[in-house]
Formats: C-alpha cells, sequence, structure tokens
C-alpha cells in the first residue's frame, strides 16, 4: 500500500518500508473493524432488546439457550488466529531487521549528547548527517558516549537504542534516492528534541563523488594502526607473540580460549570490551597485566581501533564487498586461514560462529 497521499506517513525508502506498512495496515484493519462492529452491535442490541413494557421482565438466561459451544469456540479462536498473524508476521519482520546481511557496508556511529557523530571506513566523518549510496545493504555499528539515545530514520521504518559501554547495529537498504529525517528515539536529557540530523540517499556514482570529496583523511584501518602504535598497543599485541599478551593477527571472528575454561566470540563488542575493561575475558594463558584505557580513547578512537583489529583478522564475511583496505588483504595471515570457527567466505550466515552474550556493565 502507498501512503505516500496520507500526509501523516513518512515517506516510504527502505527494503523495510514496505513490511512494515503492510503490517501496520494490517493491524489498524483489524482494530477498525472490531470497533466499528463493537460499536454498531451496542446500538443495535440497545435497541432491539430494549426493555418495551414496565412490567417486562428478562428471560433467566439459560431459557434463551446461550451457552453455545460452537459459540463461543468461534469468537475465540477468530481472534486468537488474528493476533497470532501479527505476533508472527511482527517477529519475522523483527528477525529480518536484526539479521544485518553478510555483504553489508559498515558504517560507524557514535550519539552524544546531543549530536550524531558518523566514520565511514574511508576516513571521512561527517555530524548529524549520514550519506549513503541507494540500494545497498548499510550495516550502522553504534554506540553512546553518555546516555542511551536512539537512532530513528522513519523513512527506512528503523529504529536501534544506542548504548553507552555496547554495540549495537541497525542495517537497512536504502530504496529511494532523497534526504531523510534522522530523530533521537529515546528521551535523552534537554536538547533532545534537537537530536536530529539528515540521511542522504545518493546514486552510486554522486556518492563516490561525495567519498572522495571528504577530505584527506586516512582510512579507519589506518587511524587504527596509528593508534595501535601510538598508545603502545603494539609493544604487547605486536604480530610476533611475546608471551605478555596474544598477538592480535587472526583474532577477528575466532574464537578465544579464556582462562578458566569458556570461550569468546571475537566480534566487535569483544574486542572494544578487551579495550576498556581488559579484566572482563582473560585470554588462557596470559596473566591480567593490560591496564584499561577506558577514558585515554574516544568512542571514535575505539572504533578506529576496532576496524585495524578487524583488518588484520581473518576476513568476515561480512567484510565482504566493501571496505577495500580490508580487501586488500591488509596483514592477512595465511597462517591463520584455518582459524576455528571461520566461516567461509560466502557460507550462509547459520554456518557462522554464535557470539555469546557476554554480562556488560
Ligand atoms: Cu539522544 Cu534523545
Amino acid at each position: 500500500m502507498d501512503w505516500k497521499y496520507l500526509p501523516i506517513f513518512p515517506q516510504s525508502a527502505s527494503n523495510f518500508s514496505p513490511h512494515v506498512d503492510a503490517l501496520y495496515a494490517y493491524l489498524v484493519t483489524v482494530s477498525a473493524f472490531f470497533s466499528i462492529l463493537v460499536a454498531v452491535l451496542i446500538v443495535v442490541f440497545a435497541v432491539k432488546y430494549r426493555r418495551k413494557s414496565e412490567s417486562e421482565v428478562p428471560v433467566p438466561l439459560n431459557e434463551h439457550g446461550i451457552g453455545n459451544m460452537m459459540l463461543e469456540i468461534t469468537w475465540s479462536v477468530i481472534p486468537l488466529l488474528l493476533s497470532l498473524v501479527m505476533f508472527g508476521w511482527g517477529a519475522l519482520i523483527f528477525f529480518d531487521e536484526s539479521k544485518p546481511p553478510a555483504d553489508a557496508m559498515d558504517v560507524w556511529v557514535v550519539g552524544k549528547q546531543w549530536m550524531w557523530k558518523v566514520q565511514h571506513l574511508e576516513g571521512v566523518r561527517e555530524i548529524n548527517e549520514l550519506h549513503v549510496p541507494v540500494n545497498r545493504n548499510i550495516r550502522l555499528t553504534l554506540t553512546s558516549e553518555d546516555v542511551i539515545h536512539d537512532f530513528y530514520v522513519p523513512a527506512f521504518r528503523t529504529k536501534t537504542d544506542v548504548v553507552p559501554g555496547r554495540y549495537t547495529t541497525e542495517w537497512f537498504r536504502p530504496t529511494k534516492v532523497g534526504a531523510y529525517h534522522l530523530f533521537c528515539a529515546e528521551y535523552c536529557g534537554t536538547k533532545h528534541s534537537g537530536m536530529i540530523g539528515t540521511v542522504y540517499v545518493m546514486n552510486p556514482n554522486d556518492y563516490d563523488a561525495w567519498l572522495s570529496n571528504g577530505g584527506t583523511e586516512a582510512s579507519m584501518t589506518d587511524e587504527g594502526e596509528a593508534l595501535f602504535q601510538q598508545l603502545g598497543c603494539v609493544n604487547c599485541h605486536g604480530p610476533q607473540n611475546n608471551g605478555r599478551a596474544p598477538s592480535l593477527v587472526g583474532l577477528y571472528n575466532s574464537r578465544v580460549e579464556l582462562k578458566g575454561g569458556g570461550t569468546a566470540y571475537a566480534d566487535t563488542s569483544y574486542i572494544r570490551e578487551s579495550i576498556v575493561h581488559p579484566l572482563a575475558q582473560i585470554v588462557n594463558g596470559y596473566e591480567p597485566i593490560m591496564p584499561t584505557f577506558q577514558g585515554l580513547v574516544t568512542e571514535e578512537q575505539i572504533q578506529q581501533l576496532v576496524e585495524y583489529i578487524k583488518s588484520i583478522g581473518p576476513k568476515s564475511p561480512a567484510a565482504t564487498g566493501h571496505a577495500p583496505a580490508i580487501e586488500n588483504g591488509l596483514a592477512q595471515n595465511p597462517a591463520m586461514s584455518g582459524v576455528a570457527g571461520e566461516p567461509a567466505p560466502g557460507a550462509p550466515k547459520s554456518a557462522a560462529p554464535k557470539a555469546p552474550q557476554k554480562a556488560q556493565q
């Protein structure tokens, strides 16, 4: 259904929009049908079964033959089925929105009171704006510097909480070139309502031109590598294992043995946690000697470090199709190609190792 003639609706500009709108139409239709049915029956029955004379005494219920089992079952089962459709349909859309496709293009976002800061892998940064190419799957990895925000683009029919201390993801495939509102959808303080921006969906050529006009910033991977040197991470986590700390080559998307048993899945959240809470999960065979970098690096810098560590890890299926720095095999270590749990490129998503849920502060 095309809602564009109803000015109360935002534009429909992503792969999710038609599905969310169709479900919404179903909810409205079912609700309206039963609301009208009940309202009409109230009036009709009030007239039909009104007390017609002063002396009229209602017939006791059981003499009406009420207690009709078929009737009871019918008006229980039909609403049950109608609401199960709501549940099932909504769950399907929710699962779809929760699972970024493997070929998605990565963009990093930091929310803070009261702005959105965006980093592209190529190094271009923007504030309160997000430029993306049309018809490409886009995966945002989001975090917050302070309180909970929520990244909401109504035209894409998707929103995600942006939570301090962890990474959340949001994905969409913009289907129409244009400029769309970006809102914060979580009350986050005095200027919450001013925490707005614009998402620009561009033709691929325009997008490439925009990217190359974005200045001479180094790519996120290069920035991350420079930080890795500056902060001295390389002294312990160098490519040659020196016994103090594990080498990070091949870490990304692999399974890590932990001290005291158990394993952790080295996704972006694990890497972030290891930087700011290094003692939370100690790799088997090492001492808990790493200092925390909390407060010493900004969330944007952590994202650059994560991108760098991703780039020296096994190639993730999610990285294919984009991220030239990663594609070009920056320090891709052939010795790591057999890392357990690494999904083959192009393998179905279900084959990817499952990330255990880690307790987070
Ligand atoms: Cu950020 Cu509301």
